[in-house]
């Protein structure tokens, strides 16, 4: 989504500083861009349609300069143009804007009638316009602000700059995630911590109602109620290594290749080896009854969690996408546990969801990869997934990483089980996860195997995923991945229910990838397949080393290696992330960035 970049120094690196960090941005996604920067102290504005590459043409790069924000903006208010990509100009401010200004229309009504005229259709430039006319009464930019705050509603991470001062820059945050990077003889502003690691691992975060007075060498920052606050100072923990390629084509396929590593290091953070049990678990007994809420990927790890938490933890889970969550009559109360799902912890949806169950009275767990976020620090308890960051917009590794973090829940319910079938998996399960990483990198390993796969599909219009129960749920995921970044048609269907509809949109050669890895079902969902096969589908048949089954109703067979029941989602996973990857590749598709997606999507 949006990417916000700011810079204040003596350095006068402004230029540079803002284009890498919008570079560093770019996996959020984004349809335009644009800079201000000080120029002969004047504002100067460059605004292009498409990539931050095109920005670079028309800069005056020859002087230097002191100060200046930047912004890679995701169409919400207005199509994508120049006109409607930030910075925006009102007379002396200059801002970049996250987020949507909620009463925009009345603010535009009353602005109008006081002079202002809009030259784009968007909320930011309202924002601006208000701000504007704040400090035109006050000449005081801090003043204008604490009044901007009173009027402005809805969610709001600005970057802004007056044209009676640059050398300060302001900050302002409410309800989308601003912070602000401490380097020597400059700081910046950026909406998310990858923008200003080349310069600094240093950050402090702002909270929601905060707002930020930045010059090159002090950093004022004041609380909602508008006094001057002590802010923590955070230090990034990974390294730059972990937003590069190193080598491969995308980041998507690095992070796919990042997964036995990601899970090394999970069983590292969360097993006791010695006890066998899962360090950091809450107190899960005491739960009645589980939500689950969360968006996109994060949802659809969710369904994993509710298969795996109701066969093997016996406790009743509902998942929920979370921008349903929001508004819809709700049951849950003390006795629920409410896990928010999100890598990023920004979604703004799965946020509000928290907050809801928070008012609620439920305890609430969030499974989140990224240190300090919003939903990190809204959730009563936060359980970490430990992925690194994921630049790709598709996200691979930290989906698993949510799986697994899943199946400790699981498991750690399970334990007291007396169930004899489950009891065998519960017994092996450490085991199991000690040798998951070698098992996740035979599958890996395989690769060429997937790529002819995709080269058979790749030109198909419509492509579909079959499976029942734990396998439906990877098929929702198989099927997302495959056509957010390939944007070829494709849906996943509950194997048995194909025959109620959709079954009349099987011709000859239209691949159906069928999942089999659940042995109660297997030969329920095996005929399903024969089904499709028999109406021409190409099957791309998907099993277990076990469950593995001979026959003609199938053309091609990917064959997952035998482990616990609690973790084989985790594998089975790679091989459809692969055949994604291949086929967007095949299609010469962004596949880092596809066409109108964005990684944290911090709007409703
Ligand atoms: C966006 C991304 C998806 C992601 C979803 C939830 O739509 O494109 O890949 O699954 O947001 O994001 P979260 O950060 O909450 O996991």
């Amino acid at each position: 989504m949006c990417g916000i970049v700011g810079y204040i120094g003596k350095n006068e690196k402004a230029k540079d500083v803002i284009l890498k960090g919008l570079e560093r941005l770019e996996y959020r996604g984004y349809d335009s861009a644009g800079i201000a920067y000080s120029l002969d102290n004047k504002v100067n504005i460059q605004k292009e349609n498409g990539r931050v590459e095109n920005l670079k043409d028309n800069i005056c790069f020859s002087k230097k300069s002191n100060i200046g924000i930047g912004h890679t903006r995701w169409a919400t208010h207005g199509r994508p143009s120049k006109e409607n990509s930030h910075p925006h100009k009102c007379n002396k401010i200059t801002i970049v804007h996250n987020g949507i200004i909620e009463n925009y229309i009345e603010l535009k009504e009353e602005l109008k009638k006081l002079g202002y005229t809009f030259l784009s259709e968007t909320d930011t430039e309202v924002a601006c316009a208000l701000l504007d006319y704040l400090y035109s009464k006050t000449n005081d930019m801090v003043k204008a602000i604490e009044l901007f705050k009173d009027k402005a509603k809805g969610s709001y991470a600005i970057g802004a700059l007056c044209d009676d001062d640059l050398n300060t820059l302001y900050a302002i945050k409410n309800n989308s995630p601003l912070i602000i990077g401490i380097g020597d003889n400059e700081n910046y502003i950026a909406s998310d911590v990858p923008a200003i690691l080349d310069f600094t691992n240093k950050y402090i975060i702002l909270e929601d109602g905060e707002f930020a007075k930045i010059d090159s060498d002090n950093i004022v920052v004041y609380d909602k109620e508008n006094n001057i606050t002590n802010k923590e100072i955070k230090e990034f923990e990974g390294n730059l290594g972990d937003i590069d390629k190193n080598g491969y084509d995308h980041f998507m396929l690095k992070e796919i290749y990042e997964q036995p590593e990601v899970t090394k290091r999970m069983i590292e953070s969360y097993v006791d080896q010695n006890n066998d049990i899962i360090k950091d678990m809450p107190d899960l007994s005491k739960y009645k009854n589980i939500t689950i809420v969360a968006c996109g990927s994060a949802m659809h790890a969710g369904l994993i969690g509710k298969s795996l938490i109701e066969e093997f933890g016996n406790i009743p889970v509902n998942v929920e996408i979370a921008s349903e969550f929001r508004y819809k009559k709700l049951f849950i109360d003390e006795d629920t546990l409410v896990i928010a799902i999100s890598q990023s912890g920004e979604t703004a949806d799965t946020l509000e969801a928290v907050k809801i169950a928070n008012k609620k009275g439920c305890d609430t767990l969030g499974i989140v990869n990224v240190n300090g976020s919003s939903i990190a620090r809204e959730t009563s308890k936060v359980l970490y997934t430990k992925a690194g960051p994921e630049i790709a917009v598709a996200t691979t590794k930290a989906y698993s990483a949510q799986n697994t973090l899943l199946s400790f829940i699981a498991y750690s319910l399970a334990k007291n089980c007396k169930d004899k079938d489950k009891l065998a998996y519960l017994n092996t399960f450490l085991k199991d996860l000690n040798k998951l990483p070698v098992l996740m990198q035979e599958i890996l390993n395989n690769h060429e195997e997937y790529e002819n796969i995709a080269k058979e599909i790749y030109d198909k219009n419509d492509i579909f995923f079959i499976g029942r129960a734990i396998d439906y749920a990877l098929c929702m995921e198989g099927s997302l991945k495959l056509k957010e970044i390939s944007y070829i048609h494709s849906e996943a269907y509950p194997a048995g229910e194909l025959k109620h509809g959709t079954i009349s949109l099987i011709d000859e050669g239209t691949p159906v990838i069928g999942i089999v890895t659940d042995e109660k079902i297997a030969d329920k969902t095996i005929s399903n397949i024969k089904e499709v096969k028999s109406r021409g589908a190409n099957v791309i048949y998907v099993t277990t080393d076990e469950l593995n089954k001979n026959g003609d109703f199938y053309d091609k067979k990917i064959i997952i290696p035998k482990t616990n029941k609690l973790l084989e989602p985790l594998l089975t996973i790679i091989p459809l992330q692969l055949i994604s990857y291949y086929v967007a590749k095949c299609n010469k598709c962004d596949i880092d960035k596809p066409k109108n997606l964005a990684k944290s999507v911090t709007v409703e």
